[in-house]
């Protein structure tokens, strides 16, 4: 079973400049709430309480005053800096003493999920013992993405930002790996654009034959807010959904009511924690729910 989770939320965002020059872009607001929250929310959904937040050098006291250590969530957070973004693998470098010679999930801090049948996914996800699994999704600009064959329910092939179409089945941020992934991230050399390609640590598994794909289904989401326009259609979309439904899309504190890891007396203190606002009237809903 895993039970711990990475969260990669550094990164430069050049291409959301000026906004990201002086805060890091998963703490930018995604409709009423940090980005950082949704990724974080699809972790927590997952059943996975032991987080670490790897963040840009600089950002770490921002990220605790909105996710601090001690937080009402129940979940134990902790951090790391990553003081330049050297590329996703580096997040088992850097978490190698978090991760403890365990499984683990990693999430990129700007993906967004929602899916009907997400939760039951990711409970089957974290039963994973060995070998990787990944999720992938159908995009209409594979060259932008790294890109998954599928043959037989299996994957076949992995490129990053394939020249030619073979596949439109993108690899989201969101993965869970077995034990060696710290042995081999550490092994891995760095690429043209020098980074440590997660397509190569996924090639790794591949040649070993133990890499899975699970997929979010045809029916449910899965954005990046990389640039200005994806950002603004998240944003659209979370709005779009709560005001419709009343409900809100990564609350964090409802999923750890729904997962028993606090008691509705505990939702008080992140009333007080967050004051007056729109987000703590929901919270105030979830107490006088039956
Ligand atoms: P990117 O899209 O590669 O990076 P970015 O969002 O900072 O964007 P830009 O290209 O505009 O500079 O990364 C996707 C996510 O992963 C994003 O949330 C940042 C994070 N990330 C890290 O935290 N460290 C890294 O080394 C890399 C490559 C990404």
């Amino acid at each position: 079973m895993i039970k711990k989770g990475i969260i990669l939320a550094g990164g430069l965002g050049t291409r959301m400049s000026p906004l990201t020059k002086a805060v890091n872009k998963q703490l930018l607001p995604v409709y009423d709430k940090p980005l950082i929250y949704y990724p974080l929310s699809v972790l927590m959904l997952a059943g996975i309480k032991n987080i670490l937040i790897i963040v840009n050098k600089g950002q770490l006291n921002q990220f605790r005053k909105i996710l601090p250590e001690k937080n009402n969530l129940g979940i134990n957070l902790s951090y790391k800096e990553q003081i330049f973004p050297g590329g996703l693998p580096e997040a088992f470098i850097i978490g190698e003493k978090f991760i403890n010679g365990e499984n683990i999930a990693l999430i990129l801090g700007d993906n967004f999920f929602y899916s009907q049948s997400l939760t039951k996914k990711l409970r089957q996800c974290v039963k994973l013992k060995v070998g990787a699994k990944v999720f992938l999704h159908p995009v209409k600009n594979p060259s932008q993405y790294g890109i998954a064959k599928i043959s037989k329910n299996k994957i076949v092939k992995i490129v990053e930002k394939p020249k030619k179409y073979f596949s439109n089945l993108a690899v989201t941020g969101l993965y869970f790996f077995d034990k060696n992934v710290c042995e081999y991230s550490k092994k891995l050399k760095p690429s043209k654009r020098n980074e440590l390609e997660i397509v190569d640590l996924l090639n790794k598994y591949k040649s070993k034959k133990k890499l899975k794909a699970e997929y979010i289904g045809r029916g449910g989401t899965w954005l990046d807010t990389g640039n200005i326009n994806d950002f603004y259609s998240t944003s659209n979309y979370v709005s779009t959904i709560e005001n419709r439904q009343g409900l809100k899309i990564a609350c964090l504190e409802e999923i750890s009511l729904n997962n028993k890891w606090i008691k509705k007396v505990d939702i008080v203190k992140s009333l007080a924690f967050y004051g007056n606002c729109d987000y703590s009237k929901y919270l105030r809903s979830l107490i006088y729910k039956n």
